[in-house]
C-alpha cells in the first residue's frame, strides 16, 4: 500500500520546475497589489524594514519547516502532518496542523480570485483603450454581473489548469509564465523609474523613518509576510511533497523567499514613482492600483498599452498563484476520494467560487468575514501550529535528516526560530489580536518602540 502510494505520487520533472511553480505561488497579487497598498498605509520604508524582518525571522522557518514535511511524507498537507507524526510517535491528531492551513488557504482563494478577476477585467480594458479618460476602466468593472464574469472566468482557467495536473498543468504554465512574467516587470519597473518620480520613490519606500512604527505595523507586517511567501496554507507542504528525496531544501527555502521580497521591492519601485508622479496619495488603501493607477496611465505617453501590460502582469502573477492555491486541497480530496482530479478541482474550485461570490455581492462578507477569517486569524495560526509541529511534535533528528544539505548556521537558526521565536511572536500577536485589548501602542510598547 505505502508502495503503491508512493509510486503513484507525482514528482516535478526538474529543480527549475519546482522553483518556477513555487516562486510562482509566492509571488502574486501579495506582491502586486497587496504589498504597495499595505506599505502605504503603514508608513512607507517603515513598513517595508518590519516586513524584511518578518520575512526572514517567521516566514522562512516555516517555509523550510512546509517543504521538509511534505518532502518527508510525500502526502497532502493534512495526511503528511498526520503520519509524520504518527511515524514520531505522537498522536494522528496533529493532522488539526494540515486542517488550518488547508482552510487558511481554501478560503484565500475564494475571494483572491475575486480580485484577480478585477485585474484581468482592468488588462482587458486598457488593451482596449479603456484608460483613455481617467474613469474610463470603471465601464468595465461596474456592475455585479460583471464582476462575477470576470470571478467566473478567473476561477474556471484556475480549474482548468488544475486538472491537467502537475507536469501538464502547473510545471508547463509556471515554466513559461514566470520568465515571462520577469521580462515585463523589469521593463515597465524601468519605463516607470525613468518616467515617474523615482527619487520620491526610492525615499519613501528605503529611507529609514522609525517613527512611523507602531504596534500595527508588526502586525500588518507579520500577516503580509505570510500571505506573500505562501506559507500557513497548505500549499508549500503540498509542493515539498513533489520534491524528490536528494533535494535542497534549505537552498530552495532561502531563493522562494528571496525572490519573492525583491520581486515585491521591484513592485514598490514600478508603482510609487508613478504615484507620487501625479501626488496621489500613498495611503489610499486597498484600491490603490485600480484607482490611482488608472488615472496616471490615462495621462501618459502609451498610458493604454503600459496600463494593459500592468494589469496582464498582475494576472500572470495571480494566476500561477491561485493554481497553487487550488492544488493544495485538491491533493487532499484526490487521496482520499475517487472522484479523479478532475472531477476534483471542478467541484472545490466551484464551491470556492460561490464563496467567492459572496464578497462580490457584499464587501462586508469580504473584508470582514472571508479577510480576518483568513488573514488574520487562521494564517497566523497556521503558521504558528507549523512552528510547533517542526519545533515540538517533530524530533530535531527528524528534522535534521529532511534538511541535511543545510549548513549547521542555517540549521540552527531555523530549528532556533520554529522552536522560539515564530510560537512565541505569533503567540502573542493572536492572543493580544484575538482578544480585541490590542491597539496600536500596545505590541510598540512591548518591544520598546512605543
Ligand atoms: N503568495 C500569494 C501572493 O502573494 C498568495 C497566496 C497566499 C498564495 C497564500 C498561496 C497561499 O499573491
Amino acid at each position: 500500500m505505502a508502495a503503491a502510494l508512493a509510486s503513484t505520487h507525482a514528482h516535478w520533472s526538474s529543480r527549475f520546475a519546482f522553483i518556477m511553480a513555487a516562486v510562482g505561488s509566492a509571488v502574486g497579487l501579495g506582491n502586486l497589489w497587496r504589498f504597495p497598498f499595505m506599505t502605504g498605509q503603514n508608513g512607507g520604508s517603515a513598513f517595508v524594514l518590519i516586513y524584511i524582518g518578518c520575512v526572514l525571522l517567521f516566514a522562512l522557518p516555516v517555509l523550510m519547516a512546509e517543504l521538509a514535511i511534505g518532502r518527508h511524507a510525500q502526502q497532502s498537507a493534512i495526511t503528511s502532518t498526520r503520519k509524520m507524526a504518527v511515524e514520531a510517535g505522537k498522536s494522528g491528531k496533529w493532522s488539526i496542523v494540515g486542517w488550518v492551513c488547508t482552510a487558511a488557504g481554501f478560503l484565500v482563494l475564494t475571494t483572491y480570485s475575486v480580485i484577480a478577476g478585477q485585474v484581468m477585467a482592468f488588462s482587458a480594458a486598457g488593451f482596449a483603450g479603456g484608460f483613455a479618460e481617467p474613469d474610463g476602466a470603471t465601464m468595465f468593472y461596474n456592475t455585479d454581473t460583471i464582476k462575477m464574469f470576470w470571478h467566473f472566468a478567473f476561477m474556471v482557467l484556475t480549474i482548468l489548469i488544475v486538472s491537467r495536473g502537475l507536469k501538464g498543468g502547473i510545471e508547463r504554465v509556471a515554466t513559461i509564465l514566470m520568465p515571462l512574467f520577469f521580462l515585463v516587470l523589469i521593463g515597465l519597473t524601468i519605463y516607470s523609474m525613468m518616467n515617474g518620480a523615482a527619487g520620491a520613490a526610492l525615499t519613501y519606500l528605503f529611507a529609514p523613518d522609525f517613527s512611523a512604527i507602531s504596534g500595527q505595523t508588526f502586525v500588518a507586517a507579520l500577516g503580509q509576510a505570510f500571505f506573500s511567501v505562501s506559507v500557513a496554507s497548505a500549499i508549500m507542504i503540498t509542493y515539498g511533497s513533489y520534491l524528490p528525496r536528494d533535494s535542497n531544501i534549505g537552498s530552495s527555502a532561502v531563493l522562494i523567499v528571496s525572490a519573492d521580497t525583491i520581486v515585491a521591492l521591484i513592485a514598490g519601485l514600478m508603482i510609487f514613482p508613478i504615484v507620487f508622479m501625479v501626488g496621489m496619495d500613498p495611503a489610499a488603501g486597498l484600491g490603490l492600483i485600480f484607482t490611482a493607477l488608472p488615472q496616471v496611465f490615462s495621462t501618459m505617453p502609451a498610458g493604454n498599452f503600459i496600463g494593459g501590460a500592468f494589469f496582464a502582469l498582475a494576472f500572470i502573477a495571480a494566476l500561477t498563484s491561485s493554481i497553487s492555491l487550488l492544488e493544495a486541497t485538491v491533493a487532499f480530496i484526490e487521496e482520499n476520494a475517487s472522484f479523479g482530479r478532475s472531477m476534483t478541482a471542478w467541484l472545490l474550485g466551484g464551491f470556492a467560487f460561490m464563496i467567492g461570490a459572496g464578497a462580490v455581492y457584499s464587501e462586508a462578507f469580504a473584508g470582514g468575514f472571508v479577510d480576518v477569517l483568513s488573514g488574520q486569524i487562521l494564517l497566523p495560526l497556521g503558521g504558528f501550529l507549523v512552528a510547533v509541529f517542526a519545533g515540538w511534535v517533530i524530533p530535531k533528528s527528524l528534522m535534521r535528516t529532511e534538511l541535511s544539505h543545510a549548513s549547521p548556521g542555517l540549521f540552527a537558526f531555523f530549528h532556533f526560530a520554529v522552536r522560539y521565536i515564530v510560537p512565541v511572536a505569533i503567540g502573542s500577536i493572536l492572543v493580544l489580536g484575538l482578544d480585541d485589548r490590542f491597539n496600536a501602542g500596545r505590541i510598540g510598547a512591548m518591544v520598546g518602540l512605543g
